[in-house]
């Protein structure tokens, strides 16, 4: 059994000690403010009744743990401890200062710890006598509840403290993912692109706000859409992430914040604790489903081909079993294509491609089951082809979402750009396929780890839609990775056998 020292008793500084008091420690709880030490203490003994309750402690387990948190009223009473655990506020400077107090106190072999969300590990550690003794452990928000610590190492940690912090977070009951330390560590920094396209999407009016999170979720398989998130989040909080990732990476324009975030901002809508951000709470029913279908007016006359793609082919079996008479030959006259987007807008492709009546359809996470398609079409498609294509879409049981005609649509983009940044991480050697993909997956709750998915879709696949995002907005932020770009030119995976 550890003694363990927690610094700062705030939100997360709390469910920090009551992990480890459920783990069998013993933590000595500090903060400044008297009050926010008993708030902590009050927040740790509510959750424990909440779960003696919920009959998953008995009174006696509770009672038991709960006696092993000390409140102390001196950082020098940490003297004892065996490792400190500092979440006090997220400042550079103060931190530091906190640091090199600790090192007076504790002895050189016990190790320091800090849940930074997004300061520099190797900064962190520069002004100590041993910077080798700090390592970074990210906790997730709700401490108690969520499994991920991103156990962190800045450029002079050593590897065995690193070590020994992964075995212990095991032995807590949590999931260790081991990074480098690289602006905004494994979680924050692959997110990104979840917020970021998703904000640009509505920065180019491609659809509602309502509609894309619908998407996001029910044809990509994310427990929230990422409107729903930034509001459950606050905007402020999202956006001060992506401002220091944005300013770490030395303005990389792949994390500039979005001025559509910024007004939002400005104008206090923060989210759900504000009352309003992209929804106004409490949230009424119908907002969340914007069905905007093109009027039906006329009956069709057109026949249906695809173009064939592995990832559509359980979609084109359920159009089959439905009783529409799909076509593969463009030869025929009165022709409507539909087609799994490849990153390019629909009029780009029909463009480049001759196509006269195209109908472009989003990624799903599973076109077998998925309950929502999302379309967009080209500007020279004849509307009576949109609607045919999308009542052959509707009589597969989907609702369809149509979308305006933007580049890589919606899911596509997303799980493009995630499986881009996630790649960027390995390929820098900060992390594994395996650790950033348990990461994103336990982090996030996203449906898949970013790399298993970008493998199921085809690393040529994915590498398509990325350069033809990169050639439509000639933006760097949509340069492929280069380690997607070595993998995809001899279809390799990132998981598995190649
Ligand atoms: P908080 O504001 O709830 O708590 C911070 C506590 O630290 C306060 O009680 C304050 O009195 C105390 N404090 C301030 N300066 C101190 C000092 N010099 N010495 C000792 N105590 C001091 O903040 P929260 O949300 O718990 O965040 C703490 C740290 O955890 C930050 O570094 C933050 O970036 C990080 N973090 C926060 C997450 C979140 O969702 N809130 C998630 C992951 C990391």
């Amino acid at each position: 059994m550890l003694i363990i020292g927690v610094v700062g008793a705030g939100t997360m500084g709390s469910g920090i000690a009551q992990v480890a008091i459920a783990a069998g420690e013993t933590v000595k709880l500090f903060d400044p403010v008297a009050e926010a030490s008993l708030r902590g203490r009050d927040m740790i003994k509510k959750n424990l009744n909440f779960l003696v309750d919920k009959k998953k402690l008995t009174s006696d387990e509770s009672s038991d743990i709960f006696s092993r948190l000390d409140i102390i009223n001196s950082l020098s009473d940490l003297a004892s401890c065996d490792l400190v655990i500092e979440a006090i506020v997220e400042n550079e400077s103060v931190k530091k200062d906190l640091f090199k107090n600790l090192e007076s106190i504790v002895s050189p072999e016990v190790i320091l710890a800090t849940n930074t969300s997004s300061i520099s590990i190797t900064a962190l550690s520069n002004e100590l006598e041993y910077p080798e003794r700090l390592v970074g452990m990210h906790f997730f928000n709700p401490a108690p509840r969520m499994k991920l610590i991103e156990v962190v190492k800045g450029l002079r940690t050593s590897d065995a403290h690193i070590d020994y912090i992964a075995k212990l977070v095991k032995r807590w009951g949590k999931a260790p993912v081991i990074t480098k330390s690289t602006p905004g560590f494994i979680v924050n920094r692959v997110a990104r692109p979840f917020y970021g396209e998703a904000l640009r999407v509505l920065m180019e009016f491609g659809t509602d706000h309502a509609s894309l999170d619908n998407i996001i979720r029910e044809c990509g398989g994310f427990p929230l859409g990422p409107c729903q998130l930034m509001d459950l989040i606050g905007l402020d909080v999202n956006l001060s992430v992506t401002q220091s990732v944005y300013e770490a990476t030395a303005f990389d324009p792949r994390y500039a914040p979005s001025l559509l975030q910024q007004e939002l901002v400005r104008a206090g809508k923060l989210g759900r604790k504000s009352g309003e951000g992209f929804y106004t709470y409490p949230v009424n029913d119908s907002d969340l489903d914007i069905i905007n279908t093109i009027k039906k007016d006329e009956l069709g006359s057109y026949r249906v081909r695809f173009i064939k793609n592995a990832s559509i082919e359980s979609l084109i079996a359920r159009l089959t079993a439905a009783g529409i008479n799909l076509v593969e030959t463009a030869r025929d006259t009165n022709i409507a294509t539909l087609a799994l987007t490849d990153g390019r807008t629909a009029t780009q492709r029909a463009y480049d491609e001759s196509i006269s009546n195209l109908v472009l359809i989003d990624l799903c996470m599973n076109f077998k089951t998925t309950q929502r398609i999302a379309v967009s079409h080209s500007d020279q498609c004849d509307p009576i082809a949109v609607t045919q294509i999308i009542d052959a879409l509707k009589s597969t049981g989907c609702k369809v979402t149509v979308i305006q005609d933007i580049a890589g649509m919606i899911v596509a983009r997303t799980v493009a750009m995630l499986a881009n940044e996630a790649a960027d991480l390995v390929h820098q050697r900060i992390t594994t396929p395996n650790e950033v993909d348990m990461a994103m997956t336990l982090g996030t709750g996203y449906p898949i780890g970013p790399l298993l998915w970008a493998d199921q879709i085809g690393l040529k696949n994915i590498s398509e839609i990325l350069k033809h995002l990169y050639e439509h907005y000639g933006s760097s932020r949509y340069r492929t990775s280069p380690l997607i770009q070595r993998k995809s030119i001899t279809n390799q995976k990132f998981h598995g056998a190649q």
